[in-house]
C-alpha cells in the first residue's frame, strides 16, 4: 500500500489563511467589529465593567447600535475610541448621548457621499424654525437642520476653497426663502455683491461699521420689544417678528477696534432680540483680532470644513482636543458639523448664479434701492 504523502508550503498555506481570516473577518457584523475595538482599547470603568449593546438596528446604510453605560463613563469615553472604530470598521460614525444619560446612540455608516449635492431646500418642511439652516446631509442622504434661533451665532472655518462661502449662500438662499431678513460684510468684495439685488452688503471698512452700528441699535429697540411681549422663546413670535441674520464672510476682514468692540457685544446679547451672527474665517486664532476668543466663545454653532491636516486648526474651530476637521479627506463641502452632537456631513453646493435662479424662481422680493432696512420701519415692528 503506498502511502500519499501531504506535500506542505508553509508559505503560500499561511498566505491562504491570512486571506481566509480576512474574509472572515470582513464578513463579521458591524456590532461585533465595535466591540473588538472596544474590548482592545479596554473601554471599562473603575470597577471593570465594559459598556453593554441593548440594541442593534442594521439599516440599508450601516447600523446603529445602542449602548447601555456602566456608572463613570460617558460618550466622550467613546468618543475617544471614534477614530478607531471608523478605520477598523471602514464607516462614518456619529455618536450622540442617548435621552437618559445612561445611554449613547452609536450610528454607523458604511455608505459614502456624493460628492456634490445640488441645493434642495424647502423652510415649509420646518414649520417650526424661524431661521432654518440646511447644514448638509449625513451619509445615508439625510438633511440635518438646525434653527439659527436655537443655535445663536455660528462659527465657519476651514481652508481656503473648501466650501465656507458657498455654505454662506446655501444659508442666504434658505434664510430668505423663510422670510428672514439678511445682510452680509464682504470686504473680499467678490462674492456677496453679486446677491446685493436681495440682501445689503457692506464691502468697506467704513460701510462695514455703518452696518454693525445699525445692528447694534436694531438690538436695542428688539430687545425691549420682546421683554414687553414677554416670550421665552422668540419662535413663539414667527409671523410677526422677523429673525434678522448679519453674515460676515472672513472675520480678519474687518479691521477696525470700533467694529470689534460691536461684534463683541452683539454676540454676546444680540439673541434677545431675534438677531443671529455667522461669521467665516479660514483661521480663527486668537491673533485674528483683539477680543475674537470672546466672540469665538459665543459662537456655539460649529462647521469645519478641511483645513490641511492641521490638528490645531480644527482644535481652534472645532474646540479644544478635537482634531475631527484634520481626519477629513480633502473634498469640497465635506464638512465636521458641530453643537449639540458632531457628526460629517455634506454641504450642499450653491454658487450665486444658481443662488439668483432660485430666489427668482420663488418669488423672493428685491430690496428697494437705496436706504438700508436693517433698523426695522416702524410699521412692520410687533406692537408693545
Ligand atoms: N458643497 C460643495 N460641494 C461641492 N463642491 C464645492 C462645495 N463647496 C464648494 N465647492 C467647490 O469649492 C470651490 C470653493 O468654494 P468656496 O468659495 O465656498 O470656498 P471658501 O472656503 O469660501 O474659500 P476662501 O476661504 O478662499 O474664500 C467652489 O467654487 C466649488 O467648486
Ligand atoms: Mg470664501
Amino acid at each position: 500500500m503506498t502511502q500519499q504523502r501531504i506535500k506542505l508550503n508553509p508559505l503560500g498555506d499561511l498566505v491562504d489563511m491570512a486571506i481566509y481570516v480576512y474574509h472572515q473577518l470582513s464578513d463579521v457584523p458591524l456590532d461585533m467589529k465595535v466591540q473588538q475595538v472596544l474590548d482592545g482599547t479596554h473601554l471599562v470603568n473603575h470597577f471593570d465593567h465594559a459598556p453593554k449593546i441593548i440594541e442593534r438596528r442594521p439599516s440599508e446604510s450601516g447600523m446603529q447600535i445602542i449602548w447601555s453605560l456602566p456608572p463613570g463613563l460617558d460618550t466622550k469615553d467613546f468618543d475617544s475610541r471614534r477614530l478607531a472604530i471608523e478605520q477598523q470598521t471602514g464607516t462614518i460614525v456619529k455618536i450622540e448621548p442617548g435621552a437618559n444619560g445612561a445611554v449613547v446612540v452609536m450610528t454607523l455608516y458604511r455608505s459614502k457621499f456624493p460628492k456634490e449635492i445640488p441645493f434642495n431646500f424647502s423652510p415649509k418642511d420646518y414649520p417650526d424654525m424661524m431661521a432654518p439652516l440646511p447644514i448638509g446631509k449625513d451619509p445615508a442622504g439625510k438633511l440635518i437642520v438646525a434653527d439659527l434661533a436655537d443655535v445663536y451665532h455660528m462659527l465657519v472655518g476651514g481652508a481656503t476653497g473648501y466650501g465656507k462661502t458657498s455654505e454662506l449662500f446655501v444659508f442666504v438662499v434658505s434664510l430668505l426663502l423663510a422670510g428672514c431678513k439678511v445682510s452680509a460684510i464682504d470686504k473680499k468684495a467678490i462674492d456677496f455683491p453679486l446677491l446685493e439685488d436681495y440682501i445689503e452688503v457692506a464691502q468697506d471698512e467704513e460701510s462695514a461699521l455703518k452696518m454693525l452700528k445699525s445692528h447694534l441699535k436694531e438690538k436695542e429697540i428688539r430687545t425691549a420689544q420682546l421683554r414687553a411681549a414677554k416670550v421665552q422663546k422668540i419662535q413663539k413670535l414667527k409671523g410677526q417678528m422677523v429673525y434678522q441674520v448679519l453674515i460676515m464672510d472672513e472675520a480678519t476682514g474687518v479691521e477696525n477696534e470700533e467694529s470689534h468692540a460691536i461684534i463683541q457685544t452683539l454676540v454676546r446679547e444680540a439673541r434677545a432680540g431675534g438677531i443671529g451672527l455667522i461669521i467665516t474665517t479660514q483661521k480663527p486664532s486668537a491673533n485674528t483680532w483683539k477680543g475674537f476668543t470672546d466672540v469665538r466663545s459665543n459662537l456655539s454653532g460649529r462647521i469645519c470644513f478641511y483645513c490641511n491636516g492641521d490638528a490645531n486648526d480644527s482644535q481652534v474651530i472645532l474646540g479644544k482636543g478635537n482634531s475631527r476637521g484634520a481626519e477629513l479627506p480633502a473634498i469640497p463641502g465635506r464638512c465636521v458639523w458641530k453643537w449639540q452632537t458632531e457628526e460629517v456631513l455634506q454641504s450642499m453646493f450653491l454658487d450665486a448664479e444658481t443662488a439668483i435662479k432660485v430666489l427668482e424662481a420663488n418669488n423672493v422680493p428685491k430690496r428697494g434701492a437705496g436706504e438700508s432696512e436693517i433698523i426695522e420701519q416702524r410699521k412692520n415692528r410687533i406692537p408693545t
